[in-house]
């Protein structure tokens, strides 16, 4: 049973996914911590709900990014993970903190990468017309959204479609694909190595794992 650390900052409702896929024996893991960098979210209470540790660690407490990855760090270790999960956590990572957990932390980011790092995926996607949209499970590296990318999931974009209504449809496809891919991890079928993500010992293209 592979040891799952999730950090969060807002519903959690993809830590919720993983736990429950955790729970059905759909991962061969156990969630023994979530963390947040904000106090009173919906994910602390759900994680409370399931009998999971919590702990928040807040940014507005430090000075610099450094001291805070530094004591995030600290606190992750401490409950001796050997997967980092990030579900919507809403924070920019020292290299330091992703070369500590490399090839061990997975995020997911609500857009088809390489397109739309960053925030403000879902209205970026609408005023670039796009007619597909998406979300990426990937390595976490030093790079902002930059790791390789594991799976992804398409969703169409429709004419009327808000922001708040791709948001919708994007989170039902997170649900899906983030428990898959940490079993990958927990199971060692998914590794990075110099050459990017591999899964079965093969190379994953830049757009992850694919099946037409
Ligand atoms: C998810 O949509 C996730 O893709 C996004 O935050 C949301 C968290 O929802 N993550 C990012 O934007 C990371 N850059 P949740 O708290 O309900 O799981």
């Amino acid at each position: 049973m592979k040891r799952i650390v999730v950090l969060i900052s807002g519903s959690g409702t993809n830590m919720q996914a993983i736990v429950d896929a955790c729970a059905a024996k759909r991962i061969d893991g156990e969630v023994v911590a979530v963390i947040s960098n904000k106090a009173e979210v919906g994910g602390l209470s759900k994680a409370q709900k399931a009998g999971i540790a919590t702990a928040v660690l807040s940014h507005k407490d430090f000075d610099t990014r450094e001291a805070y990855d530094a004591e995030l760090q600290k606190l992750v270790d401490s409950f001796t993970p050997d997967v980092v999960v990030l579900a919507g956590f809403m924070r920019i990572l020292t290299a330091d903190f992703t070369a500590h957990y490399h090839g061990r932390m997975l995020n997911i980011h609500p857009s088809l990468l390489p397109k739309y790092r960053g925030v403000n995926t879902h209205q970026r996607a609408l005023d670039n017309g796009d007619k597909e949209h998406g979300v990426s499970v990937h390595f976490v590296t030093e790079e902002l959204d930059g790791g390789p990318v594991i799976l992804q999931a398409v969703v169409p974009v429709f004419e009327e479609d808000t922001a708040a209504d791709l948001q919708q449809r994007v989170h039902a496809q997170e649900h899906r694909i983030y428990p898959l891919v940490v079993q990958w991890l927990c199971t060692g079928r998914l590794q990075l190595t110099d050459k990017g993500a591999e899964l079965d010992g093969a190379l994953l293209g830049p757009q992850g794992y694919a099946v037409d």
